[in-house]
């Protein structure tokens, strides 16, 4: 039996943070051997929201592309490409754009959550959205079904989308007879990843998340001040780990000492400064195998722009299929 083909992407707007990591990222590196994976570098779609930051989505891609390597995303095993290079992208994107109302873009309820906090971070009214932002759900559409993609690892946030792009497929067929096949989510069971300061998630703009690729110095500091229990102000005095983010980290990143932890901290029996320090050491021990393999490729940037070009060249290989079959249906293959 034929593989199934996963699709995900990921938009190249800075380095992976530890939520990326356990939320996705992890996902992804055991995906890789149970399906024919490609893992698109979503340059254009973080274009609609940075069309401004032209050298912050270049200098993005390479950082994402070293960081998905170092967590052991393995190049023979998945195809690792760039939007940009598959113009099929643009073109498929265009021709679905007449199969989506703007009403139903506008109540994507992805897209609702993104300009709402649009509005909360930068005060931007409804006019600056622009029209390349409201259809990017059109573009991941041209995404997901460029590659074939049967399955989209997503997270629960990212559902609407897959949504939207099923109707897309479903119009597409009704339209011009069954061509393209609508993907299904694949939820992992993983939830989000809280951030260090007890934020629900952890992000980039929100400031509270530790980064892959961060120095150990800076590692430290964060820790030092991650929120623990705030009622604790003593050394000795008892505290409830489950309200504390360092605990919560040291969960995370699988500390085999985590009973002691919960137990001392729950009796006084251990210090914050301590606990804290335990997790510093053992974050590092965590990342050590990361930051070696990141070593790696920061060494050898000729390899990763050989992975680049060689996924690039097999998505868009795929993508030429696709996009031959879309046009005869379409019925705009003049010359075959
Ligand atoms: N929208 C996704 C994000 O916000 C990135 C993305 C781009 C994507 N194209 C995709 C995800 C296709 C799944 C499938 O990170
Ligand atoms: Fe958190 Fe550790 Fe302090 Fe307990 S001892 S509150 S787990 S930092």
């Amino acid at each position: 039996m034929k593989k199934q083909t996963i699709l995900t992407g990921i938009r190249p707007t800075g380095h992976l943070h530890l939520g990326h990591y356990f939320g996705a990222g992890q996902n992804w590196v055991k995906l890789q051997d149970k399906f024919e994976t490609y893992i698109e570098i979503a340059d254009v779609q973080a274009l609609t929201d940075n069309f401004a930051n032209p050298d912050k989505v270049r200098k993005s891609v390479r950082d994402l592309v070293v960081d998905l390597l170092s967590i052991g995303i393995d190049p023979k095993k998945a195809t690792l490409f760039i939007q940009s290079t598959i113009p099929e992208i643009a073109e498929l994107t265009v021709f679905y754009s007449n199969l989506v109302t703007i009403a139903r873009l506008e109540r994507n309820p992805t897209v609702k959550t993104e300009i709402k906090q649009k509005k909360e971070l930068f005060g931007q009214s409804g006019e600056s959205i622009t029209y390349g932002f409201l259809g990017y759900p059109v573009s991941q559409a041209a995404d997901i079904t460029a590659f074939k993609g049967n399955l989209v690892p997503v997270g629960e946030d990212q559902l609407p989308l897959i949504e939207q792009c099923r109707e897309i497929v479903n119009k597409f067929n009704n339209i011009y007879g069954k061509t393209l096949d609508a993907p299904e989510p694949y939820l992992s069971e993983i939830p989000r990843i809280k951030g260090l300061d007890g934020n629900e998630k952890m992000g980039k703009s929100l400031g509270n998340a530790i980064f892959l690729a961060d120095d150990p110095e800076i590692i430290k500091k964060k820790i030092m001040g991650a929120l623990t229990d705030t009622q604790k102000i003593k050394i000795d005095d008892p505290a409830n780990p489950n309200i504390c983010m360092v605990y919560y980290y040291h969960k995370l990143i699988g500390n085999k000492n985590l009973k002691t932890v919960c137990e001392e901290c729950k009796a006084g029996k251990r210090g914050c400064v301590a606990c804290k320090k335990e997790l510093l050491s053992k974050m590092l021990e965590f990342l050590k195998p990361i930051v070696k393999k990141r070593k790696y490729y920061e060494e050898h940037p000729e390899l990763v722009d050989e992975i680049l070009k060689e996924g690039n060249r097999k998505a868009k290989k795929i993508a030429e299929e696709t996009l031959k079959d879309v046009k005869k249906s379409m019925k705009i293959n003049y010359f075959d």
